[in-house]
């Protein structure tokens, strides 16, 4: 690249300080400000002498960005997303791309309509782990896919609820954790077309949810089901198992299964498991450790928004795409809601 990129930061709150970390050490871009009304954020501007505005719109005013990195609560992504849109301005918004599936079609018709990029966050897919992962399942290495199994069970630290949001609906781990879960099980197995599920608060006992059981059916025919709590002391979640932040302590322990008619195969454990000859429960089943590539998404996903804004790169996840995403995380909503099974496509045509 020819001269650093000038990267704005909006909402620079616990994701938005990692973005302006690794904007910092980058050699390919540098900060250009950040906005964000909170009098931390003005006190962190000022210690680190970086331009600092109450208003997003101000900054893309004031400083021209070459992209602005979208981090603020979920509710916002939305009208950043179309301010940055509207000046010609590439985004990255951070995961979910909206707050529903119904704003997030709003973004997708004015990307349509004005061929500005918009990246978005699901950062996960950027890791070489996970694209390998894909390969394999996708290329029948383990059979036709039959079963998934996905857990999500940790205990996120008291004081992560004294910022209002997170107690409230919307600001829980269906959203803001689940998600995730979510578009690695999408960009693995394929689309979801059927949602039933279950949640509870009593942990916890805020208006948000604290655990949840889904059941999911894939376009495949494979059946999921992804059990999450951030309420229990347990290793099983991709943030523990996959050594992919140095701030999780990791864990040697599986957060995927993946189950076809010829093998299966724990995720990020790596292990196969096969027969080696005649197949059955009374046949020995051997375990061969799967050598896989790890690297910081995060860092791969700045380096593709920087080609992004080139033009060199087109994003690799869409608007379009998070919002299939974000349609499963609806319909697991609805179905806990409803109790009853629940389609994401209807939710995504309904939108349209
Ligand atoms: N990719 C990931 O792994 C990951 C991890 C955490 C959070 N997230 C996502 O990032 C977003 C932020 O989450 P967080 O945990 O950092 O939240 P946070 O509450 O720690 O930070 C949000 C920041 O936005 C600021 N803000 C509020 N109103 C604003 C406005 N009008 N303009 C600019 N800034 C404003 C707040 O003052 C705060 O500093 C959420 O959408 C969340 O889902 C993604």
């Amino acid at each position: 690249m020819s001269r650093a990129m000038r990267i704005g930061v909006a909402g620079a709150g616990l994701i938005g300080r990692k973005h302006i970390e690794l904007i910092t050490v980058s050699p390919d871009c540098i900060l250009a400000g950040i906005a964000d009304p909170s009098s931390e954020a003005k006190a962190f501007a000022e210690a680190c002498s970086i331009p600092w505005y109450a208003d997003h719109r101000a900054l893309l005013e004031q400083e021209a960005p070459d992209g602005l990195i979208v981090a603020s609560p979920n509710a916002l992504h939305l009208q950043m997303a179309l301010d940055c849109v509207a000046r010609g301005v590439p985004a990255l918004v951070e995961k979910p791309v909206t707050d529903t599936v119904a704003t997030a079609q709003r973004l997708v018709e004015a990307v349509r309509r004005t061929g500005v990029p918009v990246l978005v966050g699901h950062h996960r897919r950027h890791n070489p782990r996970i694209k390998a992962i894909r390969n394999k399942v996708a290329g029948g290495e383990i059979g036709q896919l039959t079963a998934v199994v996905g857990l999500w069970l940790l205990k996120k630290p008291d004081d992560y609820f004294d910022v209002a949001w997170r107690r409230e609906a919307g600001g829980g781990p269906l959203l803001i954790n689940l998600v995730h879960d979510i578009d690695n099980l999408r960009f693995i197995c394929g689309e979801i077309s059927e949602v039933q599920a279950m949640t509870s608060s009593k942990a916890r006992g805020f208006a948000v949810e604290d655990t949840a059981g889904l059941l999911l059916k894939f376009a495949n025919g494979a059946i999921g089901t992804v059990t999450l709590s951030d309420a229990t002391p347990a290793p099983w979640s991709w943030e523990l198992s996959s050594g992919e932040n140095a701030a999780y302590p990791k864990q040697d322990q599986p957060c995927y299964l993946f189950a076809g008619t010829k093998g299966s195969l724990s995720v990020p454990t790596m292990e196969q498991w096969s027969y080696p000859g005649d197949a059955g429960w009374y046949a020995p089943l051997s375990r061969a450790a799967v050598d896989m590539p790890l690297a910081d998404p995060l860092v791969e996903q700045l380096r593709h928004f920087l080609a992004v804004i080139a033009a060199t790169e087109v994003p690799l996840i869409s608007v379009e795409d998070a919002m299939g995403t974000l349609a499963v995380v609806e319909a697991v909503r609805e179905a806990a809601l409803s109790g009853t099974r629940v389609f994401p496509d209807r939710i995504m045509e309904q939108a349209a």
